[in-house]
């Protein structure tokens, strides 16, 4: 029957999807870790200006979970000043401001980056 035979093009994308979805996968195992939310950050555009253990243009990330280890206001200030950029902690170049990211995207990525050590 005509009606029933396989479709060679609709085949042959669903292999593409399947294949695509499993390379993301392969890279999301291979970036290890935290890596949701550190996709986050990367996709964010965070990681082009901070490296998890080395300054890039701002300081890395463990540095800044280092700086403050125990402070329970830490996560709210920081969670602003990523919305809305500052600078003078860390040295004369400021940070600009992401006024497009969710709080919660903020949230997370800022939770994340106080869990480095
Ligand atoms: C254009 C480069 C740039 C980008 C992009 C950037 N940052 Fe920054 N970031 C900086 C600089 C520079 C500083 C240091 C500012 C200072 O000294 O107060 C900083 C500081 C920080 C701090 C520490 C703030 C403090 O007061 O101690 C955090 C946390 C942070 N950034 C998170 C992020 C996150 C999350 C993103 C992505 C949404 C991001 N940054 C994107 C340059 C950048």
């Amino acid at each position: 029957m005509i009606a029933n035979a396989p479709n060679p093009d609709s085949t042959e994308i669903y292999t593409m999807i399947k294949l695509m979805t499993a390379a993301t996968a392969a890279l999301l195992v291979m970036s290890g870790a935290a890596s949701a939310d550190q996709a986050l950050a990367q996709k964010n555009a965070c990681m082009s200006c901070h490296g998890v253990d080395k300054k890039i243009v701002g300081p890395a990330f463990k540095e800044v979970a280092k700086k403050y280890e125990g402070d329970a206001t830490a996560k709210d200030a920081l969670v602003a000043k990523v919305k809305t950029g500052g600078k003078g902690v860390w040295g004369a170049i400021p940070m600009p401001p992401n006024p497009n990211l969710k709080k919660e995207d903020a949230e997370k990525i800022v939770d994340w980056l106080l869990s480095l050590k």
